[in-house]
């Protein structure tokens, strides 16, 4: 194909919105920020349930230059597929948590199904000067049904979230298949090198592959690339949210309500990968250890719902609100409360608000594929004065933004101390940390990641 640039087919279980409306997660804040720019097609669930199930019709609406095709799932999908495999079993085992992962036949067998599906529903959509691009932990034998489907077009893959050393994957009873199912892609992308290094382990130490150079690995006849590819953010188009009349408010009704004491903050949706405990227990830590901070500091936690069905998230809730309330109980007095925690969901611009009001962000998941909120707090910085970013090592983030305060989140000392040195720091070393991060932030955007995993696509050797 020269002159002419190909259509491009974003897959992902989670589709759009395209606009501002208050979505929680990153995969969706981040593809729509890539294709409102690029346009073409994005495939995937309607978010709908329906009796209908496998035969359900496909529904589009047109965004722009870009159409939103979606299907729904039936009762049993959405439990086998969604709250089963991908919940259950897949989150949990990537992001290291084998105490609480889950396995059963069942769900491997709907999640296959599903994914079969999806295929043969998406098939008749494209054709082989198509880009696919399919994304997260939802779809990985989405690429291999495509193949046998018959398609024989580009096929990249891109994983949000972690991918974990294959003595913990090889937990999974299906850990062969599924890996062997991602060497259908010409292309493999992971958030960061750590996660590319374990892909490319599983591939030697288990399937008896090969690295060649270039970064590709061979497994018997097949070769695909692994590449590491961070996403970013639409930081110009966030650092203006922040200026805008909505983020205004907010910064200005967070700021009234603070009284001239420092905010601290932390965004994330309720999620156990997310370190809100050990954060909670970190900023108990700092009012023990360094008392000038009662009634002159206050911690607000923003954690919108997430997989409430789930028990482990329905008890994660109840122990977030425990401890919130312990310390409140303990630390709290007539005109000042420590924690507020608060479940709602808010625009993207409240939020460029509510970021560009704190003195302090604690991003400090016990283990994140990437976490945008943390890109998102420096893009809405202002340089004259900017907040300091608290960021956990085991966020992929941290590979490019070592200029945060970098913490090991199980550490409460630790994290009282880093809270502290921000609270304390010097403008002029706020500002200096703020220009390096604000640099990695404006250089690798949305659109970069976007651009630089096509590259690598389009430049694949054909099938
Ligand atoms: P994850 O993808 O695991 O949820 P990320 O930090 O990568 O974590 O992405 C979260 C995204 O969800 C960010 O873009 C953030 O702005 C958005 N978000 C988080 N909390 C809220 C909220 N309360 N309302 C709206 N969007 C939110
Ligand atoms: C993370 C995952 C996404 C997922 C999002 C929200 O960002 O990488 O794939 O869509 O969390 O989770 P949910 O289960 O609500 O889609």
């Amino acid at each position: 194909m020269t002159g002419t640039q190909r259509r491009l087919v974003v897959v992902s279980n989670r589709v759009g919105p395209l606009n501002d409306e208050g979505k929680a997660g990153g995969l969706a804040v981040g593809l729509a920020d890539a294709l409102r720019k690029r346009g073409g097609l994005w495939f995937g669930w309607s978010g709908n349930v329906s009796d209908k199930g496998t035969f359900s019709e496909l529904s589009t609406e047109i965004a722009g230059t870009t159409a939103l095709t979606t299907i729904d799932l039936s009762e049993a999908e959405l439990e086998g597929f969604y709250f089963g495999y991908a919940n259950r079993s897949l989150w949990p085992l990537l992001h290291y948590r084998l105490d609480i992962a889950r396995f059963d036949r069942q769900s491997d067998r709907i999640y296959r199904s599903v994914n079969q599906r999806f295929a043969a529903r998406l098939f008749p959509q494209i054709d082989d000067n198509d880009l696919i691009w399919v994304h997260d932990y939802h779809f990985f034998y989405l690429g291999s049904e495509l193949r046998q489907c018959g398609f024989t077009g580009r096929l990249g893959f891109f994983l949000h979230i972690p991918f974990c050393p294959p003595e913990i994957l090889t937990a999974l009873p299906a850990s062969h298949d599924l890996v062997r199912s991602m060497l259908a892609y010409d292309v493999v992308g992971f958030q960061t090198e750590l996660d590319r290094r374990n892909f490319a382990s599983f591939c030697v130490q288990e399937l008896d592959g090969e690295e060649l150079p270039d970064h590709q690995i061979r497994v018997h006849d097949r070769v695909v690339r692994a590449i590491a590819c961070p996403i970013g953010v639409d930081a110009e188009g966030f650092a203006d949210f922040a200026l805008s009349p909505e983020a205004v408010e907010h910064e200005e009704m967070m700021r009234d309500i603070a009284h001239g004491r420092h905010q601290i903050v932390g965004v994330d949706r309720l999620d156990y990968s997310k370190g809100i405990i050990e954060r909670l227990r970190g900023f108990e830590q700092l009012l023990e250890d360094y008392p000038e901070n009662r009634g002159t500091s206050q911690f607000l936690q923003i954690a919108p719902l997430s997989r409430v069905e789930l028990d482990a998230y329905a008890e994660l809730r109840t122990e977030v609100e425990q401890i919130a309330g312990n310390i409140n109980g303990r630390f709290a007095t007539l005109d000042w409360t420590p924690v507020q925690i608060m479940t709602r969901g808010f625009t993207r611009k409240a939020l460029a608000g509510i970021y560009r009001a704190a003195r302090v962000c604690m991003v400090t998941p016990l283990r994140d594929g990437m976490n945008l909120v943390a890109k998102e707090f420096v893009a809405a910085q202002d340089e004259r004065d900017p907040g300091v970013l608290v960021l956990s090592r085991f966020a992929g983030a941290r590979e490019e933004l070592s200029e945060a305060l970098i913490v090991n989140p199980y550490s409460s000392e630790d994290v009282a101390r880093a809270i502290q040195r921000a609270l304390t720091m010097s403008l002029s070393e706020r500002r200096d940390r703020y220009d390096a991060l604000r640099h990695a932030v404006f250089t690798n955007t949305a659109g970069h990641w976007c651009a630089a995993f096509l590259r690598e696509l389009e430049g694949a050797p054909p099938q």
